[in-house]
């Protein structure tokens, strides 16, 4: 008896989709490698959004970038409202960071990465390029556990509660920021873990989803909203929940906001604010870290290490690849 499985072109390009903006994250990723521990974050990172540029245009979409590199008068490319693709395919909204860590990569430090996410058009907040309020924890909690609005102890003595331990077994992953002082010092107070980072907080929410291997129970603090953005989209996909609200602290910035269309300054963002539909999002290793591989040159090689996930499936794919035409990798 044969079967005849009938998959709907919308679907079918969305799954071509997953796996074509794994090429997009591998060659930003690479390009910015090149540049590791050269001192130089503003080269590492053109380097890195030239090449995911080059191959965002290679896609069968009619993209809309909505969060990227700054707002038109700031960047010259990959900026907000620039349009991406061959302009033949659905049309879809693009987060972009194509280097994520800028001051990782340029010291060759763990943790930087090249990412982004698609999804239909109209549906990824268009935020500014702004700080952002940040809270996230793994799957499997109900919801509502913890809110952005409690004060740091509260939060991690309800997640405890929930997870159905003591403080003490807590770890919450926290930007090293003066401006975090007083948050980490509350953490440590109910006897939870502080693990510090210096940059990358994509990669530091994306450690809540799964406790069991990366030791992090709960991300917090403020970062910056493009990241936010990213990070909501993987959540999306391999379950979480994430509340976050945009700091407007001046009129200029809520100016800006309005200009993109928030309509209030203070809301505050559950992951299907930010991310309204289904999502596509991948990031692919710069230097070594928790989450991915950095890029490995070998002699006649070129390895890269990528995850991809689909919130459709929830499937996530950990890809490692060998490019072995280098000529083509660079050029093509
Ligand atoms: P860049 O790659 O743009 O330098 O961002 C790195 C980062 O650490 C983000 O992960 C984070 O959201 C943001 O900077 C925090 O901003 P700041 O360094 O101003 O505290």
């Amino acid at each position: 008896m044969s079967t005849t499985i009938t998959i709907q072109p919308h679907l079918a390009l969305e799954r071509i989709l997953s796996l074509e903006i794994v090429r997009v994250t591998e060659r930003a990723a690479v390009a910015a490698a090149m540049l590791r521990g050269h001192g130089n974050e503003m080269a590492a990172d053109q380097a890195a959004v030239d090449a995911m540029r080059r191959e965002l245009n290679k896609l069968p979409i009619e993209g809309t970038v909505v969060i990227g590199e700054g707002e038109r008068d700031e960047a010259p490319m990959l900026f907000i409202g620039e349009t991406v693709g061959t302009q033949t395919g659905p049309k879809v909204d693009i987060a972009v960071d194509p280097l994520e860590g800028t001051t990782l990569c340029a010291k060759n430090m763990p943790g930087a990465i090249a990412t982004m996410a698609m999804a239909e058009s109209g549906t990824l907040l268009n935020a500014p390029d702004v700080y952002m309020e940040k809270i996230a924890i793994g799957p499997g909690y109900p919801a509502g556990v913890v809110d952005l609005d409690d004060p740091a102890d509260v939060s991690i003595r309800k997640l405890a509660k929930a997870k159905d331990v003591k403080p003490a077994e807590i770890t919450a992953l926290i930007l090293e920021r003066p401006r975090h002082a007083d948050m980490i010092a509350a953490v440590r107070k109910t006897g939870a873990a502080v693990r510090l980072i210096t940059d990358g907080d994509v990669a530091g929410v994306i450690h809540c989803a799964d406790p069991a291997t990366t030791g992090i129970d709960i991300y917090m603090g403020i970062g910056g909203a493009p990241e936010g953005v990213l990070a909501a989209a993987a959540l999306r996909c391999i379950g979480g929940q994430m509340q976050c609200r945009l700091v407007l602290d001046s009129e200029e910035k809520r100016d800006r906001a309005t200009k993109m269309g928030i309509k209030d300054p203070r809301k505050k963002y559950q992951i299907e604010d930010m991310v309204k539909g289904d999502c596509l999002f991948a990031a692919t290793g710069v230097t070594d870290g928790s989450l991915l591989r950095g890029v490995r040159f070998r002699k006649d090689l070129i390895q890269t290490e990528t995850v991809v996930m689909r919130s459709v499936t929830g499937t996530v794919r950990w890809i490692r690849a060998d490019h072995r035409q280098l000529d083509k990798f660079y050029l093509d």
